[in-house]
């Protein structure tokens, strides 16, 4: 890492979470997919550690704030597999249906915040928005144009995991979305506060509001607690279904989602070195 910019890497950040989880098996899958998938991980700490590198055009911006958006904010796939697992309730009875409504609404909770539920309805969406608003000058970085290939493809793979494939892959897509998100929110908010304090003369409030988004997941351990909700949310979904966690499978999608954000993120580095 930057000298500059000296905090956790992803894999110890994401494993002082994953040792929250009493199951020992998916503490194992959830630690092996950063080893396995180091080489992407890597790419995605090169691509923070740049970032407070220098002002970087408006062209280069829109790239990143529309390719990271892509990479997040997946609360229409959430929502998604909430109604998918309801809609299964509907046809249990007694435990079963219990423990379907039970894990419905825990995975719904990890968009409680997005949606601004305990925040006068001020929404993520909103927050990053506000973001990119602070760095460009309008909203042309919302064009899909300004998504680099990876991202765009992350977003539609996320969002195919939560609502077309198994509800188990679909939980545990959410799950370690959440871990990985706790992780690089952390990262994220150390590399914007660099980028803000050398290259932008923002005022106090400028400054909190260019921050927002990044330290509404990071100061209150939202994303950690996300985590650890879907991994109750799973449980009970197992419970219900009389399903057990593949582990193999699990460590396989946890490391294919390090590996296709790795893609992200290194073409997002590449455009970044070459304007250098
Ligand atoms: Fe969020
Ligand atoms: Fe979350």
């Amino acid at each position: 890492m930057n000298a500059s910019v000296n905090v956790q890497s992803l894999a110890a950040t994401a494993a002082g979470v994953a040792n929250l989880v009493p199951d020992r098996r998916l503490r194992e899958a959830l630690g092996r997919s950063f080893s396995r998938a180091a080489a992407s991980v890597e790419a995605i700490e090169g691509c923070f550690e740049l970032l407070p590198a220098k002002r970087w055009s408006d062209e280069m911006l829109s790239t990143f704030f529309h390719s990271w958006k892509a990479t997040h904010l997946k609360m229409l796939g959430i929502y998604g597999l909430s109604c998918r697992i309801q809609r299964l309730a509907l046809t249990e009875t007694g435990e079963a249906r219990e423990q379907l409504w039970m894990a419905a609404a825990r995975n719904a909770e990890t968009s409680h915040e997005d949606l601004g539920l305990d925040y006068d309805g001020v929404t993520h969406a909103a927050l990053y928005d506000d973001l990119a608003r602070s760095f460009l000058p309008n909203d042309a970085w919302l064009m899909e144009v300004n998504g680099v290939p990876a991202a765009l493809d992350f977003k539609r793979w996320v969002y195919g995991k939560m609502v077309v494939g198994d509800v188990a892959t679909g939980l545990l897509t959410n799950m370690f979305s959440e871990i990985y998100n706790h992780a690089e929110y952390t990262l994220a908010l150390e590399a914007f506060t660099e980028l803000v304090e050398r290259h932008y003369r923002f005022t106090e409030a400028e400054k909190e509001r260019a921050l927002c988004y990044i330290r509404a997941h990071v100061g209150d351990e939202t994303e950690m607690k996300h985590f650890l909700v879907v991994v109750d949310a799973l449980e009970r979904y197992n419970r219900a279904r009389g399903l057990v966690i593949d582990y193999e499978a699990a460590e396989a999608l946890f490391t294919e989602y390090l590996e296709r954000l790795g893609s992200a993120m290194s073409q997002l580095r590449l455009r970044m070195t070459r304007e250098r």
